[in-house]
């Protein structure tokens, strides 16, 4: 399947979710492709590798948001910009165990890390555009779990539990940020 290129901008929400899913596409008809245990097991690395650089973004993310929202008093929510990327660091860290667990290599390399993740890199000027920065980010993270679930079925129960209580946890982030955007916005 050829990868489209699409356009950034004021649409970059749909547009994100949609290249995001293409990729994830991608792997997963790789997989299909090839039968058997060892075939599976290097496309759920893959996937893994590429949720592991997906939270590692959101990491730098939520720390450029936590500081500079320290920088302007907006204490709460710099609190919970902090809290987000603690939670995704333990994501990352669970992540790169099992990939070591399944015989493969967690990909901390920081070339190209903001090309193998899905969700973006978005400093964002106003608190306001931090969340909403966030937000577009956990939703994408939100799909892209949901795919990997789906993939990997029942093929591998125990990859399967933690994505499950990845995914959780990144509604839960959705949710909260979701619950800022419209308490500023009031
Ligand atoms: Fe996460
Ligand atoms: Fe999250």
């Amino acid at each position: 399947m050829a990868s489209k290129k699409t356009g950034k901008g004021d649409s970059a929400f749909l547009t994100d979710i949609k290249t995001l899913r293409e990729r994830a596409r991608k792997h997963i008809e790789d997989g299909a492709v090839t039968p058997g245990y060892q075939a599976d097991r290097e496309t759920v690395i893959k996937l893994l590798n590429e949720a592991l650089a997906t939270e590692l973004v959101c990491i730098l993310r939520y720390k450029r948001h936590y500081f500079m929202a320290s920088g302007i008093n907006a204490d709460a929510v710099a609190q919970e910009f902090l809290q987000h990327a603690n939670e995704e660091q333990m994501h990352a860290d669970q992540i790169a165990a099992r990939i070591v667990q399944l015989k493969g290599e967690p990909n901390f390399d920081p070339d190209g890390l903001s090309s193998r993740s899905h969700a973006e890199y978005v400093e964002g000027d106003s608190l306001i555009d931090m969340i909403k920065e966030d937000l577009v980010a956990e939703r994408i993270a939100i799909d892209s779990y949901g795919e990997m679930i789906r993939y990997i079925g029942d093929k591998d129960p125990t990859t399967r539990r933690m994505l499950e209580g990845i995914l959780a946890m990144e509604e839960e982030h959705a949710d909260d940020l979701a619950s800022l955007l419209a308490d500023l916005q009031r």
